[in-house]
């Protein structure tokens, strides 16, 4: 039987969704997750495919800025198009899955999540670097349950087997007997790592170009920050927000445009009409010189000086600096609307004198962050409604955005091939 509330409210959208958006009306009148219990579905696989190219193909990737629509709203939150940026985006790309401080010395590590993937990256008695899947290969349990620290060996909690640093299985509790097991095969099984200033990058795809091709022009944009030498990790903070994780990404790369509106305070140094944004191949920079007055917000203004210095690098990792301070933050999906953002705090001193000042600057950031993170809920609440499908871009802010959309779509349609 068909609901007859739920086709009213999918007809009522069709009819504002024409009227607004002729081009993609489409998509409602085909759109089956909103006739879920309508007869003539196929089988499962069949109207699920075509469903994600239908949403990937509402977005034109060849419009240039001035003609350009955002992504439509179905890509924030339908779970198929979530469940192929895990694989065709997360698991595909070099993602940051710690810093390099965490694993400094001899059997330091730490773990991590990645496209629903439990991880762990291990400094081994022989200096180098390593990650693993965490995941044993005896029953599947995973062998490293701490966030970080320093170890011998790891074992398993479940049963008990042994993995060196390296990922070697040392040793099999009451295993004696097992016939055709070949001890040196069941090691856990490695991930490529490698590292870029104090980043730690994993990619789960064996074939994907090294970190350094994958990187491209970003180490020469971010060079004369001399991050290494000048700026050290002090803190971290975790959010967790209940947007899509692109509503994140796509409020950071406006270009400064809700500053004046969203962010009073920190508004108040920025010199916005001076702002710039320059796209790279994977990478957007965003920056802006920064002034204070008398109508600065004292703690942002003793806080936020020099140049402002807000790096993207697709898709999830974005690099902000200022004299002396500097923040990176990595936006995770936790579900189509549902993600966490993790905020590592850094600064040039972190000496106990400089401890107050440090905290006024954290203090700063969670401000803005609370502001975006309204803001954020708000917009994910919005591109579920009948009354929104897309929008455009301004060619003055907007710019980075539109990468973002272009580079996201490429590896959406290469993954749903
Ligand atoms: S699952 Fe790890 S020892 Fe059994
Ligand atoms: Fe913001």
């Amino acid at each position: 039987m068909e609901d007859p509330e739920l086709l009213g409210t999918v007809n009522r959208r069709c009819v504002v969704f024409s009227l607004l958006f002729p081009r993609l009306s489409r998509y409602e009148l085909s759109q089956p997750v909103k006739r879920s219990a309508h007869k003539d579905l196929r089988p499962l696989e069949q109207p699920m495919q075509r469903n994600v190219r239908d949403i990937l193909n509402l977005y034109n990737p060849n419009d240039p800025l001035d003609r350009a629509w955002t992504i439509p709203s179905p890509w924030y939150f339908d779970p198929a198009i979530g469940e192929l940026e895990q694989q065709g985006v997360f698991a595909k790309s070099w993602q940051v899955a710690g810093r390099a401080d965490q694993v400094r010395g001899k059997g330091d590590f730490f773990t991590a999540d990645l496209a629903g993937e439990p991880l762990v990256v291990a400094r081994g008695e022989d200096g180098q670097l390593r990650a693993f899947y965490n995941v044993c290969r005896h029953h599947a349990a995973a062998v490293v349950t701490e966030a970080q620290g320093c170890a011998k060996q790891f074992r398993c909690p479940y049963h008990g087997w042994t993995y060196g640093i390296d990922g070697a299985l040392k040793g099999m509790v009451e295993f004696e007997g097992v016939c055709d097991f070949d001890r040196a095969k069941n090691g856990l099984v490695p991930v490529r790592v490698d590292t870029w200033e104090n980043f730690v990058f994993v990619n789960l795809d064996g074939n994907a170009p090294p970190l350094r091709d994958f990187l491209g022009a970003i180490p020469g944009i971010v060079a004369p920050l001399q991050l290494t030498k000048k700026l050290k990790y002090f803190d971290r903070r975790v959010y967790t927000l209940n947007c899509n994780w692109k509503v994140y990404v796509d409020n950071y790369l406006d270009g400064g445009y809700h500053v004046p509106h969203a962010h009073k305070g920190l508004s108040s140094v920025i010199e916005y009409t001076k702002y710039t944004i320059e796209n790279f191949d994977r990478a957007c920079l965003q920056s802006s010189p920064l002034s204070s007055g008398a109508k600065s917000e004292s703690g942002v203004a003793a806080t936020r000086q020099g140049r402002a210095f807000y790096l993207w690098i697709y898709p999830n990792f974005m690099i902000n600096a200022y004299e002396g301070v500097m923040d990176t933050n990595l936006v995770l999906p936790l579900g189509v609307d549902k993600c966490a953002v993790v905020f590592d705090y850094y600064f040039s001193d972190i000496s106990k004198k400089a401890l107050k000042k440090n905290r006024a600057s954290i203090k700063v950031s969670e401000k803005v962050q609370e502001e975006d993170e309204a803001i954020c809920d708000s917009v994910q609440r919005g591109l579920a409604s009948r009354a929104y499908v897309a929008g455009r871009l301004s060619v003055r802010r907007e710019a980075g955005e539109h990468l973002f959309h272009r580079l996201l779509h490429a590896d959406l349609t290469h993954a749903a091939k």
